[in-house]
């Protein structure tokens, strides 16, 4: 057993009270025992009920649940930063490019490595992520993730039309692939499936009934898909599909749209499709920095609330343009801003953590520190540097420290990444 001793904040309920609810302990003990954590407390407390726990004495640092990605793409980690276009010419001219390079199994093992060091170096301990066409980038990743014991959510994408051949499937092959996937993956170890139709323009009807036909049969899997992004492309949507009312009807037509349903984006809704949303317990990831970079739009998470539709926070890499979620918030923020309704720090947080968790229906495993949760956590070193040292006094609240990480800070206040447990990434000093 192991005793953390540092400044801890989680949320640990399941309501969605984040400002009321989240437990913060500023001389806090976190007690692990092998993958799972054991207890938590006042130091104090939790010292005198542990007395042979090994202590690891982290005063003046703050231990928080690993942080949840909620819809980022592992090929994209190679074409992140790419500049001048919107969405559709976007994916044409960078993406699928890209996209090509997975046919070759070492280049995806390769760059599953490079794109799981990226998520532990800045906190993240787990992610709803898209993989390629290719069944076997999937198997890569989902490989990767379980060397570590990471919680990976993960699927093969789909695509049947309006893409290069390269990367072309068919609904027969989809369905088939996907299926495959699901058996060797699923509620394997820490790993989750996700059903990955592209978006609505690259599936055709078949298609879309066949990953229909897959969410029928594998009730609890995820689905992941793109929603209502780009002007554009929501134009496209309805020329290809003329007879149904909106862009989530087009999902929802073929059963997609339901619990454990994460949809990217979703910044162009309907009263409608929002009331959708919300009816059927589906989650919109938001991804601030991608809409921004790509000139999306600005999403709205006044509606969200009114709705009562679970929102989760994501980077969407690589058309978002970092892989740390405490910046992905900072852009939120901004949005936010710009609509005039500033989303405050515990609720950044709590959409980065305990909020995702229960929008994915895993808030007995991640995004809290719980008893019983798996030992997945960070430890955050908030004065990293002159200007943190100067702008984060030692006595700051967490409100202030989350706050001034996410617009100052980047990957060096991350200290330490802990999976099931394991200490599986430390930050170097620097020289
Ligand atoms: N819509 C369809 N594919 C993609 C993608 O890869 N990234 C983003 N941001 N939107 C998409
Ligand atoms: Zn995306």
């Amino acid at each position: 057993m192991q005793l953390f001793r540092a400044s801890i904040a989680h949320f640990s309920t399941r309501t969605s009270e984040y400002n009321k609810d989240i437990t913060i302990y500023k001389d806090g003990g976190l007690v692990i025992d092998g993958k799972h954590i054991k207890d938590i407390g006042p130091y104090s407390e939790i010292a005198e009920r542990y007395p042979n726990a090994a202590i690891k004495d982290l005063t003046g640092k703050w231990v928080l649940p690993g942080l949840i990605d909620s819809h980022l793409h592992f090929p994209q980690t190679q074409s992140i930063a790419h500049y001048g276009e919107q969405l559709l010419s976007w994916l044409e001219n960078y993406t699928f490019p890209t996209e090509m390079q997975f046919a070759d199994n070492q280049h995806a093992e390769a760059i599953a490595k490079v794109f799981l060091q990226q998520l532990v170096k800045n906190g993240t301990t787990t992610g709803l992520v898209f993989t390629t066409v290719h069944k076997e980038s999937c198997d890569a990743l989902f490989r990767a993730a379980s060397e570590i014991d990471m919680a990976m959510i993960a699927g093969k994408v789909c695509m049947d039309r309006h893409c290069p051949s390269e990367l072309q499937d068919t609904a027969q092959s989809a369905q088939l692939d996907s299926a495959q996937l699901i058996e060797t993956w699923h509620n394997k170890g820490r790993n989750r499936y996700a059903l990955t139709p592209r978006f609505a323009p690259t599936s055709t009807d078949a298609q879309l009934a066949a990953m229909g036909e897959l969410a029928q049969q594998y009730k609890d899997v995820f689905i992941q898909t793109h929603l209502s992004e780009n002007l554009d492309e929501i134009a496209w949507v309805k020329r290809l599909f003329p007879n149904t009312n909106s862009y989530l009807d087009v999902y929802d037509k073929y059963n997609l749209v339901r619990e454990r349903a994460v949809f990217g984006h979703g910044i162009y809704l309907s009263p409608d499709e929002w009331t959708r949303l919300s009816e059927a317990n589906a989650t919109l990831a938001f991804c601030p920095t991608s809409n921004l970079f790509l000139g999306s739009g600005l999403f709205d998470m006044t509606s969200a609330k009114a709705n009562n539709v679970h929102v989760a926070l994501a980077t969407d890499v690589g058309a978002g343009t970092t892989f740390n979620m405490f910046n992905t918030y900072a852009d939120a923020y901004k949005v936010s801003q710009l609509r005039n309704a500033p989303i405050c720090p515990l609720e950044g947080f709590y959409l980065m953590t305990q909020g995702a968790a229960l929008a994915h229906r895993l808030d007995d495993e991640i995004g809290n520190l719980n008893p019983g949760s798996m030992a997945d956590f960070i430890v955050v070193e908030p004065r990293f540097d002159e200007l943190t040292s100067l702008r984060i006094k030692q006595d700051a609240t967490f409100d202030d420290v989350f706050f001034a990480l996410s617009i100052l800070g980047d990957d060096r206040a991350i200290e330490q990444t802990w999976i099931s447990g394991r200490c599986c990434y430390t930050k170097k000093s620097p020289q």
